[in-house]
């Protein structure tokens, strides 16, 4: 099995695609092919704070799967409602800090005080920074930091010229994390579907085929050689070069 290499980053987001097929490839209902990715979730937020590598941010309902039929949704809600109430307990005894991004008053109620209770709960913890997006989309992330900084700007405790880059950065719901420097997309597309669109300007992309169920240990470590095996320039030269 490839072992993880030395370069690793600091930030990892991905979207855990392709539960629907797998389900569809074993003849079972689709909301069993979301509960069986419950299994690399485990393994990857183990894996993340076994490696120290800091934060991981897991895209597991975004905006427009609100358009999904109504069953796969609610099957999803409960799923999340679920997964929380029987994994809190040990991601806390493992010291991960669980947040939640998206716009949280489209989801139930019951589920809101869930999520508020785990954060809560976590919020001391420092071996691994874990966000879930839920309800999330990065046009929302982006306008939702828009208008959070036009309410500033209207009250008067900000100029317009005071909005930096940083500034920004610092309304959206990521802020105070370095950006994801690898992400993660299972399941064969390359799109990033509007998930980080802002935070994941320089991040190192990372396509595979393998559907998100069967995403194994093995194809974290290949993700990070790929992550380590690639030279980050950020739209400079290349440092032999750049003399
Ligand atoms: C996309 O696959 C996956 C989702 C919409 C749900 C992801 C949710 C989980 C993995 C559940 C556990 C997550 C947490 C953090 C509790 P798809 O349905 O679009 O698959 P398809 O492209 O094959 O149809």
């Amino acid at each position: 099995m490839a072992q993880p290499p030395a370069n690793l980053p600091r930030h990892i987001a991905i979207t855990m695609d392709g539960n629907g097929r797998w389900a569809a490839a074993r003849g079972v209902l689709r909301a069993a092919g979301h509960k069986a990715g419950l299994k690399p979730v485990r393994m990857c937020i183990e894996e993340c704070a076994q490696l120290r590598i800091g934060a991981l941010t897991l895209f597991a309902f975004s905006s427009e799967n609100w358009g999904r039929p109504p069953e796969e949704v609610g099957s999803l809600m409960s799923l999340f409602l679920e997964a929380l109430d029987s994994e809190i307990a040990e991601l806390h005894a493992k010291g991960v800090r669980m947040r939640f991004i998206g716009e949280r008053r489209t989801l139930p109620v019951r589920l809101q005080s869930r999520i508020a209770a785990a954060e809560a709960r976590t919020a001391g913890n420092t071996a691994l920074n874990l966000q879930v997006a839920v309800s999330y989309g990065g046009r929302w992330d982006i306008v939702q930091a828009a208008q959070a900084l036009a309410r500033e700007c209207a009250s008067g405790a900000l100029r317009a010229e005071e909005i930096s880059e940083a500034r920004f950065a610092a309304a959206l719901s990521l802020a105070g994390l370095p950006d994801p420097d690898l992400h993660i997309r299972t399941g064969g597309e390359h799109r990033i579907s509007n998930f980080l669109l802002w935070q994941l300007a320089y991040a190192e992309l990372y396509f595979t085929p393998r559907l998100w169920p069967d995403f194994a240990l093995a194809d974290l470590h290949e993700a990070l050689g790929f992550f380590a095996s690639r030279e980050r320039r950020f739209g400079r030269r290349p440092a032999a070069a750049s003399a």
